[in-house]
């Protein structure tokens, strides 16, 4: 990989590390493509029970990488492979959990709005700038950023360009904690930690569910989560044993 890190900081967790300091972590094709093949192997690896996305302390990401140049006539924005990656890193169906330092700006934010935790540095900066640039947030920002913060929020943003703060962004919905800046990682690694704990079939169904909550209508989701309590798996049979005999669960994701 060219672009990111990857890394097993600790049992059950995958940490991946955008890795273009000098262009702030802009979000090339060949970079997002780096974060797909990797989510996909992640998936499919029943030893990875959460993932932890991170930049460095100047950029989480700058956003899709302005300076690249269009191929085949197509707008950048738009080309086939860059649109895969994103549609791979909103279906991974494992928790991510973001720890985000330094700039958060257009796909940058976007890409925090796909994890599912966002722990937020204090020196974090969210924003869509791409206004500044007669662009728009065309990576899933103009439908997701209205639902994180409402309508005049996002508009304020998104019209204005201007970014907001870790505690405003927090205040707003867009992250769940506030840390100081170098405990940002430390954060997301014990949050991922203490998922990986539990059952990875468990956390894959509330991740699901609450995701339902941005697709479907109301009572469709509702039916589909009456539905969903009618699943058994060996880990809730496990966890209720563990529950009745005071001692820790041995969850094996079945
Ligand atoms: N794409 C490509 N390169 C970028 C970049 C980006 N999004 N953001 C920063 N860089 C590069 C700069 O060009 C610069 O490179 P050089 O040293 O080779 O000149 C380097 O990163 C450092 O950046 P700055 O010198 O500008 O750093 P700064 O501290 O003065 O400013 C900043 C930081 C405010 C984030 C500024 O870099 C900036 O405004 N960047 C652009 C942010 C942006 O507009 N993002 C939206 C992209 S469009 C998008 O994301 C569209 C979509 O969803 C479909």
């Amino acid at each position: 990989m060219k672009n990111i890190i990857v890394s097993r900081p600790q049992s059950g967790v995958m940490l991946i590390t955008l890795n273009r300091p000098k262009a702030l972590n802009a979000l090339n094709k060949a970079l997002l493509v780096e974060v797909a093949t990797t989510l996909k192997d992640a998936e499919n690896d029943a030893e990875i029970r959460s993932v932890v996305l991170t930049g460095n302390e100047r950029a989480f990401s700058a956003g899709a990488d302005i300076k690249e140049m269009p191929e085949s006539g197509m707008p950048m924005w738009a080309e086939s492979k860059r649109l895969k990656s994103w549609k791979t890193i909103e279906r991974f169906p494992k928790p991510v959990i973001a720890a985000v330092t330094g700039w958060a700006l257009g796909g940058g934010c976007e890409l925090t709005m796909l994890c599912d935790i966002v722990i937020a540095g204090e020196n974090a900066r969210f924003g869509t700038p791409e206004v500044k640039i007669a662009a728009f947030s065309g990576d899933g920002g103009t439908q997701r950023l209205p639902r994180a913060v409402g309508k005049t929020r996002a508009m304020l943003m998104a019209l204005t360009g201007e970014p907001i703060d870790a505690r405003t962004a927090c205040d707003w919905g867009l992250a769940a904690e506030v840390v100081p800046t170098d405990r940002t990682l430390d954060r997301a690694l014990e949050i991922a930690g203490k998922i990986a704990e539990m059952s990875p079939i468990a956390a894959q169904m509330i991740k699901a569910e609450i995701l339902m909550t941005f697709e479907k209508p109301l009572d469709e989701g509702l039916s589909l989560e009456r539905k969903l309590l009618l699943w058994q798996t060996e880990d809730h049979d496990e966890g209720i044993a563990a529950f009745v005999e005071k001692r820790k669960p041995k969850f094996k994701g079945r």
